[in-house]
């Protein structure tokens, strides 16, 4: 019952929910500062992430949490206002340079790697204001930013990944105009933002690959975040099978499959969808030929963050749609959650831990043999230390997870808990939490405390199995 010698096991952060600090120094805004401070905010509670963990100030804790759990490594992001306050790569932040160097090199004198993601989700408001992911320009503006982050952290960490979760950010943005800008343009916004986000971490991948890559060895991917779906009868299978093309498929196809551009499946819906909709043509952007080039193959591993499950059903009259604003219902169909799933915390969040070895073999029969990396994984629950769900749900998810490193024969080489600590939970605020420690927020210093899933973690990674005390 033992993972594979070498197995990585690591836990997760992202910037604007942990650092806090959003105005230190010469930072720059970023669309969440700007957004939770500004009156359209939907945030709940009207929390913010101004002070969230406060990691800006407590990065030796962090660290020190992170050898307390033995991680082989920690994936945190980069906050991009933070390093370039302006956005573009003109000025870079002394003081940010110095807050990502200490927790770069406090790491790596525990003997932990860092895993750097570029972005995730804290667009510099300079460049929101100037179209964000639905300009073709952000493609430039963000392999200049990679290239500063390269040249400054490159010598030292050799694991990264571009974006984190294209779906979420061009769908919660633009699809629902729910995540800030909160710019509802479900009919143009969201697919533009689907090409120009591919074409950002294509660039910045190539400029890893060109510049950096023979000097420093590492490897770059994306975060894709995939939602397991299944066919709710028979009858749905094919409905599946394209909503799977349309999800996980469009920001996977034109990168990992060997003809590239986007999946048949999701031309043709959109094509379908868009004549529906009275438009003279299709609303996804085509890629030229050189861009397909461009963005194919663009990937040294195949990164994923996985949570949850839906079924999927051919909509009827009495079907009650959850979520109505996903690419499901432009198909025609509804989400659904079987009824034997477990539950957390999180209306969206459902307990089915096969779902994971499912999707690693659905990855592997869609794009090859690669290697696959776990980039998040974990669940909500209420506060308190005694947190047996989130151990279960490990315990049950990992179970998966070694199932298809050894029955299915599918080299996953990470897995990233996520989270580190309780952190600022998006458009939940802090009402949910995911973390290994609990922060208590009531508290200046935001002190952190290990629940029973850190203790059952810190076995897991002692023993390299899932089936271990907590
Ligand atoms: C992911 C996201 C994380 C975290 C997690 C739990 O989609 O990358 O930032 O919020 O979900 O909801």
């Amino acid at each position: 019952l033992t993972f594979p010698p070498g197995f990585k096991f690591g836990a997760a952060t992202a910037a604007y929910q942990v650092e806090g600090a959003w105005n230190v120094s010469d930072k720059g805004e970023s669309i969440w500062d700007h957004y939770s401070h500004g009156p359209r905010s939907m945030i709940l509670n009207h929390d913010t992430g101004d002070v969230a963990c406060d990691s800006y100030n407590n990065w030796e804790r962090d660290i020190e949490m992170a050898a307390e759990l033995g991680l082989h490594y920690y994936r945190f992001s980069i906050s991009w206002p933070r390093l370039l306050p302006k956005g573009f790569d003109y000025k870079i932040s002394e003081d940010g340079k110095a807050y990502y160097n200490k927790l770069i090199d406090g790491l790596l004198q525990k003997g932990i790697e860092p895993m750097i993601t570029l972005y995730h989700f804290d667009l510099p408001q300079s460049l929101q204001d100037l179209g964000g992911w639905t300009n073709p320009l952000i493609a430039d503006w963000f392999a200049d930013y990679a290239r500063v982050v390269f040249s400054l952290f490159g010598d030292r960490v050799k694991m990264w990944l571009t974006i984190n979760e294209p779906i979420v950010i061009c769908d919660m943005t633009y699809k629902a105009g729910y995540n800030p800008p909160a710019i509802y343009s479900p009919y143009f916004g969201a697919y533009l933002c689907n090409k120009y986000i591919l074409m950002a971490h294509a660039k910045a991948w190539r400029v890893y690959d060109e510049e950096f890559k023979a000097k420093y060895h590492g490897k770059v991917s994306l975060a894709q975040h995939l939602l397991w779906i299944e066919p709710a009868t028979d009858s749905d299978k094919d409905l599946a099978d394209i909503a799977m093309q349309a999800s996980a498929g469009r920001y996977s196809h034109p990168i990992f499959s060997e003809e590239g551009g986007w999946p048949p499946a999701l031309e043709k819906a959109v094509e379908e969808l868009s004549k529906k909709r009275g438009l003279l043509k299709s609303v996804l952007p085509p890629f030229t030929q050189e861009e397909i080039e461009l963005v194919k193959g663009t990937h040294d591993f195949y990164g994923f963050n996985l949570y949850t499950s839906r079924l999927i059903k051919a909509k009827t009259e009495d079907t009650v749609d959850r979520w109505p604003q996903t690419d499901a219902a432009d198909l025609g169909a509804v989400l659904l959650e079987a009824n034997e799933w477990g539950k957390s915390s999180v209306n969206w969040l459902s307990v089915h831990p096969e779902a994971i070895r499912r999707q690693l073999n659905w990855l592997k029969k869609n794009y090859g043999d690669l290697e696959y990396v776990i980039t998040e994984n974990g669940m909500a629950t209420s506060s308190g230390l005694q947190d047996e769900d989130r151990v279960n749900y490990y315990k049950k998810y990992l179970a998966q997870v070694l199932l298809a490193i050894k029955e299915d024969v599918i080299n996953v080489t990470h897995y990233t808990a996520w989270s580190l600590m309780d952190n600022f939970e998006w458009m939940y605020g802090y009402s949910v939490r995911f973390g290994l420690y609990e922060v208590d927020y009531s508290d200046p210093q935001r002190k952190r405390t290990p629940r029973q899933s850190a203790k059952y973690y810190a076995n897991v990674i002692k023993s390299n199995s899932f089936d271990v005390p907590s």
